[in-house]
């Protein structure tokens, strides 16, 4: 079997995919036969990119799904879409993301980093849970960072109430997607569906370009000279969505198409399981997995 059909018969969702390294995973995706769901925001630019991903590739099979997921409205309502859509679902690419300089509120009430780099990715995985167990073999693929090294859980100020930086709430936010990946992979332990997590290096996109501090957009306009483009960036999350190397692995964490070693915090299983728990009670979904 060539490239070319290395996903045929497969479907994927990549979530955060009108732009960055999402569509640049999504597109990588459906050049190696997968249907593709994207997402986004808005459903126009959503549709955009889905068609810019069906020149690109040739595939008639890209679908747009939109729908706010700082929001968990939003998210139930895009798990509720897919899985209408997709009678299997063979990989799950968690990829949406940001960064926010200022505090920001979403409409449960959380702070916007936390809500929609993790608790986003944890909801949608839990709902879409049964869809993928069912198509087992299937994968978790979620987009964290390096940045998630600076990162500490914060159980006395999740929401960076008393005390936000921009930095903080990201590192804390991509932790939580090593540490969710890691507890994850540990619940899943014998259903066939794998997770694993990844930082995908410094990419040029529109990342963090909605609210940024005045320093970062200096340093990033000369940062960008030497960034990755999101192609590159994609090679490490479409490896692990699509690569018969990995089939089989579970609770590791890549970069450069590698296994790397995680922070040592990431490690902490107590932690994992609290983080778990919170989160499972911030998203209403106490009894999933
Ligand atoms: N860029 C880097 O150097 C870098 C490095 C390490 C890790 N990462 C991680 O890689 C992932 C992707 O980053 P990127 O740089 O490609 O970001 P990006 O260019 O800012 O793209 C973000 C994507 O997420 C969507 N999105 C944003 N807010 C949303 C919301 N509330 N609901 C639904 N969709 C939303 C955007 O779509 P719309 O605007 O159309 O809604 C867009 O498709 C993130 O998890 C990030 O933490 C990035």
């Amino acid at each position: 079997m060539g490239d070319a059909d290395l996903m045929a018969g497969k479907s994927v969702l990549v979530t955060g995919s009108t732009g960055g390294i999402g569509k640049a995973t999504a597109t990588g995706l459906a050049a190696l036969g997968a249907r593709v769901g994207i997402t986004g925001r808005d459903q126009a630019r959503t549709e955009a990119a889905a068609a810019d991903i069906r020149v690109a590739t040739g595939s008639p099979a890209v679908d747009a799904f939109a729908a706010d997921m700082s929001a968990q409205a939003g998210v139930r309502h895009l798990a509720a879409q897919v899985a209408d859509a997709y009678p299997r679902l063979d990989v799950l690419v968690n990829n949406v993301g940001g960064f926010w300089a200022h505090r920001h509120v979403t409409a449960d009430g959380l702070e916007r980093t936390f809500a929609l780099n993790h608790l986003a990715p944890f909801l949608l995985t839990g709902l879409l849970l049964d869809r993928l167990t069912a198509s087992a073999p299937a994968r978790i693929v979620t987009v964290s960072s390096g940045a998630h090294a600076g990162g500490r859980i914060d159980f006395g100020d999740l929401q960076g109430e008393r005390n936000y930086s921009g930095q903080r709430a990201y590192s804390q936010s991509k932790l939580a997607n090593v540490m969710f990946t890691y507890e994850l992979a540990r619940r899943l332990d014998g259903t066939g569906v794998n997770a694993t997590v990844c930082h995908p290096g410094v990419v040029r996109t529109g990342f963090g370009a909605e609210d940024q501090a005045a320093y970062f957009a200096v340093m990033i306009r000369v940062a960008r000279l030497f960034m990755k483009t999101p192609a590159q960036g994609a090679l490490t999350p479409v490896y692990l969505a699509s690569s018969s190397e990995v089939e089989g692995i579970t609770g590791r964490y890549y970069a450069d198409r590698k296994p790397k070693t995680s922070s040592h915090a990431s490690y902490d299983t107590t932690a994992a399981a609290q983080l778990w728990q919170i989160s499972g009670g911030l998203a209403g979904l106490t009894a999933t997995a």
